[in-house]
């Protein structure tokens, strides 16, 4: 190889690692992502937190990989019952504990951060973000129990996603808190619910947010669910894109918004169980057929 090409070779390779990231598509999804949670009004003040399995090729294009910035210790993780082996040296994109969803888009930096998760699992390695001295949500635990049970069963998983949707919230105070009667209230709500989310909505009883234990709860629902509702506190939703994610919550918040409309009418009209099949079967979906009332 001539001396030019030794040039152009190095330039390529230079021009390649200094890629923009603010420029790159997985900033610019959760930025737009964030925003439209907070214009949605589900994600008030520090509301809502959310993580995005990165492809680490593809962060590489723009970040020195070997450029720790500084390491995070995990919070509230006790080992016994936290394991996230499988996801050692995974890179995450994750919202800042404390940050504002309003501020993400016009300061990604600050608000959010780019992490690898630590080969001693106690920690996680800064690459990017949390500008002033920040840190992920301190439901990372949570996040990633949740990863690592989605991946387990779906390999495609990379988004985790937890939020306060206003009617969903609304329905925990006044729907009974049971998986079948809930899931079969949300489905009789609009008819693409239940080729939506197939599988149903798990709840969890109230528990305190930001421990581990909260986070083996909801990992232990997420073997079966992709949506797990966290009593009277929000909603938890996994997917394999930031847009079957966001959409998954936001059919659950129009199903609860429908039902809080009518919940206090008389109810004149509903969709049948038997027509919930005709939906499922047309779909060809999967579907928690327990949670119909099939004669
Ligand atoms: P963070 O600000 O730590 O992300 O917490 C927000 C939240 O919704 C807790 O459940
Ligand atoms: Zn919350």
């Amino acid at each position: 190889m001539g001396f030019m090409d030794e040039v152009r070779k190095a330039g390529a390779t230079i021009k390649r690692a200094c890629k923009d990231i603010f420029d790159a598509p997985f900033v610019r999804e959760m930025c737009d992502t964030a925003d439209n949670m907070y214009r949605l009004g589900w994600d008030e003040r520090n509301g809502g937190n959310i993580s995005y399995l990165l492809d680490e090729k593809e962060v590489g294009e723009y970040l020195d990989l070997n450029d720790v910035k500084r390491t995070i210790p995990l919070m509230g993780v006790n080992a016994a019952n936290f394991d996230v082996s499988s996801l050692v040296g995974k890179i995450f994109l994750v919202t800042g504990t404390g940050k504002y969803f309003k501020n993400v888009k016009a300061d990604p930096e600050t608000n959010l951060g780019i992490v690898r998760i630590a080969e001693d699992k106690k920690g996680v390695e800064l690459l990017w973000g949390y500008k002033d001295g920040g840190r992920p949500t301190s439901e990372l635990p949570s996040h990633l129990m949740c990863h690592a049970a989605r991946l387990a069963v779906d390999p495609e998983n990379r988004v985790i996603m937890h939020s306060h949707p206003t009617h969903t919230l609304a329905m925990n105070y006044v729907h009974e808190l049971d998986e079948k009667k809930f899931t079969h209230t949300l489905w009789e709500m609009c008819t693409e619910c239940i080729v939506v989310f197939p599988d149903g909505v798990g709840i969890l009883p109230w528990m305190l947010c930001g421990t581990d234990e909260i986070g083996v709860a909801t990992s232990k629902k997420m073997h079966d669910f992709r949506l797990v509702v966290w009593a009277m506190h929000g909603i938890y939703g996994a997917g394999k894109t930031m847009d079957e994610t966001f959409g998954l919550i936001e059919t659950v918040e129009k199903a609860a918004q429908i039902y809080m409309l009518t919940a206090h009418l008389p109810r004149v009209n509903t969709i049948k169980d038997e027509d919930m099949v005709k939906l499922v079967e047309l779909f060809g979906v999967k579907y928690r057929k327990d949670f119909l009332d099939l004669k």
